[in-house]
C-alpha cells in the first residue's frame, strides 16, 4: 500500500476527515477529502460527523474547527504551520486598537488567531467580505484587520473609509505590476486573476479578483483559455486538474533573487507534507486546542459569518 492509501485507510479506520487549503501541495490536496477556500473548509468543519478533524492548512485554520467542533478532536500535521498575516496582528495590540474606538464595529478576516476573533464582531474570508461590509448600515464606523491591502480593497468596492490595521500577507505582498506587465507581453491573451491580499496596483490590473474559489471557478467555466494567476502556486493544481486543456500561468515574485526561490509559495502552507499527515493520523497528534473563554467569544462572529453566508446561498 503506498502512503497516500495508507492515508486515507487510516482516515476510515479513525473516523477522521481531511481538509486541505488550495496552496498545499498537490499530493496532500488528492488525499483530503474536502479541499476548498477558508470559508468551505469552515463550513465543511461545521457540517462534519467526523470524530477526527485533520486541517491541512495554517494554524488559524485549525482553530477555527476547534471553536466550531469544540468536541472533537482537531489535529493540524505541523504545528509550526503559521500564517504572516495573522502573525502581522498580535492579539493584545488589535485589542488595544479595538477599544481605542469604541464606536466601530470590528470586522475581522479569518486569517486571524483565535484571540482575535474574540474581540471581533464578524468574521469575512474573501468570499463573502464585500456583502458582509455591506450589510452594517453606512453610517457604522467600522474597524477591518489585518489585512491593509484587502481592506483598501473593500475600502475601494463600499465606498466605506474603514480604519484598516496595517497587516500584510507576506506572499501576496511579493506580486509586482512588472512582472504581470512582462507575463502580459507574452501572454497577450490572458486573463490576469488576483487574489485580494495583493497590492492595489496589482489588483488593478487583474480582469477577476476574488478568493481561491472563485478564481477556480472563474478559470473552469469561463470561456477564457488562458490564466497569469497572481496568487499562491498551490492553486494551480486543481485549476489544471478541472481544466487539463487550459493554461495557467504563475506569477514569479518581484522580490525572488536568489536560486530556487519559491517565494509565490506559502512555506506555512507547504509545512503540510504527506509523511507528517500519515505520522498525524497514525499518533492522533499534534491537536490543536483553543482556551474555553477564548473559544466562547469567538464563536459568535465566526457563526455570524456562517450564518450570513448561508442566507447569500455562498
Ligand atoms: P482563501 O480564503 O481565498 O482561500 O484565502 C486564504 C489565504 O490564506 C489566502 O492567502
Ligand atoms: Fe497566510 Fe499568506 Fe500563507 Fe495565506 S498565503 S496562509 S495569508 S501566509
Amino acid at each position: 500500500m503506498n502512503l497516500s492509501e495508507e492515508i486515507r485507510r487510516l482516515a476510515r479506520e479513525k473516523e477522521a476527515v481531511i481538509l486541505a487549503h488550495y496552496y498545499t501541495e498537490g499530493a496532500v490536496q488528492d488525499v483530503a477529502d474536502f479541499v476548498g477556500d477558508s470559508l468551505g473548509l469552515a463550513q465543511q468543519a461545521a457540517k462534519t460527523d467526523a470524530r477526527i478533524i485533520v486541517m491541512c492548512g495554517v494554524h488559524f485554520m485549525a482553530e477555527t474547527c476547534k471553536i466550531l467542533c469544540p468536541g472533537k478532536k482537531v489535529l493540524i500535521p505541523d504545528p509550526a504551520a503559521s500564517c504572516s498575516l495573522a502573525e502581522s496582528c498580535p492579539a493584545e495590540e488589535f485589542a488595544a486598537f479595538v477599544r481605542a474606538h469604541p464606536d466601530h464595529k470590528v470586522v475581522s478576516y479569518v486569517n486571524t488567531s483565535a484571540a482575535v476573533k474574540a474581540v471581533t464582531d464578524v468574521v469575512v474570508t474573501s468570499t463573502n467580505a464585500r456583502q458582509i461590509v455591506d450589510s452594517f448600515p453606512k453610517d457604522q464606523p467600522l474597524i477591518f484587520g489585518p489585512d491593509r491591502n484587502l481592506g483598501s480593497y473593500l475600502n475601494d468596492l463600499t465606498g466605506r473609509q474603514m480604519l484598516l490595521w496595517d497587516g500584510a500577507c507576506h506572499v501576496h505582498e511579493r506580486f509586482s505590476v512588472t512582472k504581470i506587465l512582462e507575463l502580459k507581453a507574452a501572454y497577450p491573451n490572458a486573463k490576469v486573476l488576483a487574489h485580494p491580499e495583493c497590492k492595489a496596483p496589482v489588483l488593478q490590473m487583474a480582469d477577476v479578483v476574488g478568493s481561491t474559489a472563485k478564481l477556480l471557478k472563474h478559470a473552469v467555466h469561463s470561456e477564457e483559455t488562458e490564466f497569469i494567476v497572481v496568487t499562491e502556486s498551490g492553486i494551480l493544481h486543481e485549476m489544471k486538474k478541472q481544466a487539463p486543456g487550459k493554461t495557467f500561468i504563475p506569477v514569479p515574485p518581484e522580490v525572488s533573487g536568489e536560486v530556487g526561490c519559491a517565494c509565490n509559495e506559502c512555506a506555512y502552507m507547504r509545512l503540510n507534507t504527506l509523511d507528517k499527515l500519515h505520522r498525524c493520523l497514525l499518533e492522533e497528534t499534534p491537536e490543536v486546542d483553543v482556551p474555553a473563554e477564548v473559544r466562547r467569544k469567538a464563536l459568535r462572529p465566526i457563526k455570524r459569518m456562517l450564518d450570513i453566508s448561508a442566507r447569500l446561498g455562498l
